[in-house]
């Protein structure tokens, strides 16, 4: 049944809804665009603004719903199935069979998870992402900064032991947003990567 759970969150997580949106609208390819990544983020360097709120918005929804999914609807649901969820639909969503196993880096689909694991999570992280993002004007140094503090805060704010599968999948699932960063913190460590703007492409 975890496995069965594991492919539902999966296929779920890889709707690239980034490419989907920018796509029907015209906009082409947004693997062509910008930094190639078919997260919000990118969509908003297209100049399309409500494109990118909904992609962040529907990135974020696959990522609750998988855990809803498990949570509410699994049968045997338990903390263990919502971890499995959770670490399926972020997959899902990095390396989407559909597009080569190449997709995006997680952060919406991310914090979407966290809200339904534990939504003082959720709230602290994406208070984390918006404030870091806004003070430094760069998406991604938000986006690890809230995926730095994630595990940490699911230990103190949701009370579940460090070893249950909550905060193991929480880990997980920041280990590999940092990873699928790797440009980005190169980029950040030499003082290139680009700051949000609409309109603007960063170096590939
Ligand atoms: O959510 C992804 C963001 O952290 C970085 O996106 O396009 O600047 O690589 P991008």
């Amino acid at each position: 049944q975890l496995i069965l759970l594991f492919l539902v969150s999966y296929v779920i997580g890889s709707i690239p809804f980034g490419l989907l949106l920018t796509a029907l609208s015209g906009g082409g390819d947004i693997r062509k665009i910008g930094s190639g990544n078919i997260g919000a983020t990118n969509v908003l360097r297209t100049g399309r603004r409500g494109l990118a709120a909904a992609t962040l918005l529907l990135d974020a929804l696959k990522g609750a719903a998988a855990v809803l999914i498990a949570r509410f609807f699994f049968p045997g649901a338990s903390e263990m199935t919502m971890a499995v969820a959770t670490v399926a639909v972020v997959l899902g969503h990095c390396f989407p069979v559909w597009l080569g196993f190449r997709g995006g880096k997680g952060v919406a689909t991310g914090l979407g998870t966290l809200w339904v694991l534990s939504w003082p999570v959720g709230l602290a992280c994406c208070v984390i992402w918006l404030l870091v993002a806004r003070l430094s004007r760069i998406s991604s140094a938000g986006a690890l900064a809230a995926f730095l503090l994630a595990p940490v805060l699911m230990v103190f704010l949701s009370g579940k032991p460090v070893s249950s599968p909550v905060p193991i999948a929480t880990l997980l699932v920041s280990l590999l947003i940092w990873v699928r960063h790797a440009g980005n913190i190169g980029r950040l460590l030499t003082g290139r990567e680009p700051r949000v703007t609409v309109d603007q492409a960063p170096p590939r």
